[in-house]
């Protein structure tokens, strides 16, 4: 569906509690990624299941609910980065969460009204909340697609419905390549997306980290692989760096996300346990 009111493939318009009821994942017994990362950011879309993976990741690692906020400062910032000094106007938004503070459309915006946004997500939780990521401004647009980062096929397909790949896009993979095992050759899912945009395109991702806090991340992922449906696998610097091979970084590089041209000291100093960067299309 999209803001403009065109309702996508399969999807009844107005029903959006469809998801929750026919996608197959949807099991509120087994903790889902989604619904942890909107518990330990104080959301109500979260269940039994999902409160004792987050609690169990809390005793591994304190820092992780400043961890995850740190990490949606960094997509605020990028965007709004994006948006006003580089002058993106579009935006790819894969894994895009249970909507909360600081959306990327709301953000990019803000910035200028006219920027076009595309979601993906394969939750049915975040399905079910799409129409509050569908509130572009009339200036610009809002798409929302529910769909696996793996098939890129579709979600090109689909994006270009709203976003125009001739035109520079800014690819978001924000806390998402760690759902993506080793097996599943997570670069080539990156290189195929960034093929897909022209010169001038940006990727901006982060990245659950296994060395900047090596042995509480250690025990930290263990227990939540033991108990999400989604396993995560946590990457050491080189490993994320390697998502932006070919592409130009920007200044400072891969460093912890509150790192990422902090807005203030105190954001610069809040913990976190991900990598981040930004890199441009040649
Ligand atoms: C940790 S949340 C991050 C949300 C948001 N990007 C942020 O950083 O605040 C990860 C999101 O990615 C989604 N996700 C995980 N694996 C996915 C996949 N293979 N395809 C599509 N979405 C996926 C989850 O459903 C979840 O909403």
């Amino acid at each position: 569906m999209t803001s403009e009111g065109i309702p996508a493939t399969g999807e009844q318009p107005g029903d959006m509690t469809s998801g929750e009821e026919e996608h197959p994942t949807f099991d509120t017994s087994v903790a889902h990624v989604a619904r942890v990362y909107d518990y330990w950011l104080g959301g109500k879309d979260n269940y039994a299941a999902d409160r004792e993976a987050g609690d169990q990741a809390i005793q591994a690692y304190p820092d992780i609910v400043r961890s995850v906020r740190a990490n949606r400062a960094f997509l605020a910032r990028t965007v709004r980065y994006l948006a006003r000094e580089q002058g993106i106007r579009q935006f790819l938004d894969i894994g895009t969460g249970i909507p909360t503070a600081n959306n990327t459309h709301e953000v990019a915006q803000s910035v200028a009204p006219d920027c076009r946004v595309v979601y993906v997500d394969n939750d049915p939780v975040v399905l079910s909340h799409a129409r509050a990521l569908l509130t572009s401004r009339p200036e610009g647009a809002t798409d929302y697609i529910d769909a696996d980062l793996r098939d890129t096929e579709k979600i090109l397909a689909q994006a270009a419905r709203t976003l125009n790949f001739s035109r520079p896009v800014a690819v978001m993979l924000i806390a998402i390549m760690h759902a993506i095992g080793d097996d599943e050759d997570p670069n080539a899912i990156v290189a195929t997306l960034m093929d897909a945009v022209p010169p001038g395109s940006y990727l901006a991702l982060s990245h659950v980290a296994s060395d900047i806090v090596p042995a509480q991340a250690a025990d930290m992922i263990r227990r939540l692989n033991r108990l999400m449906y989604e396993k995560t696998t946590p990457r050491r610097r080189p490993d994320v760096a390697r998502f932006f091979d070919g592409l130009d970084m920007l200044e400072p590089g891969v460093v912890r996300v509150q790192e990422w041209r902090p807005d203030t000291e105190a954001e610069a100093k809040s913990p976190s346990n991900m990598w981040g960067g930004v890199g441009r299309k040649r």
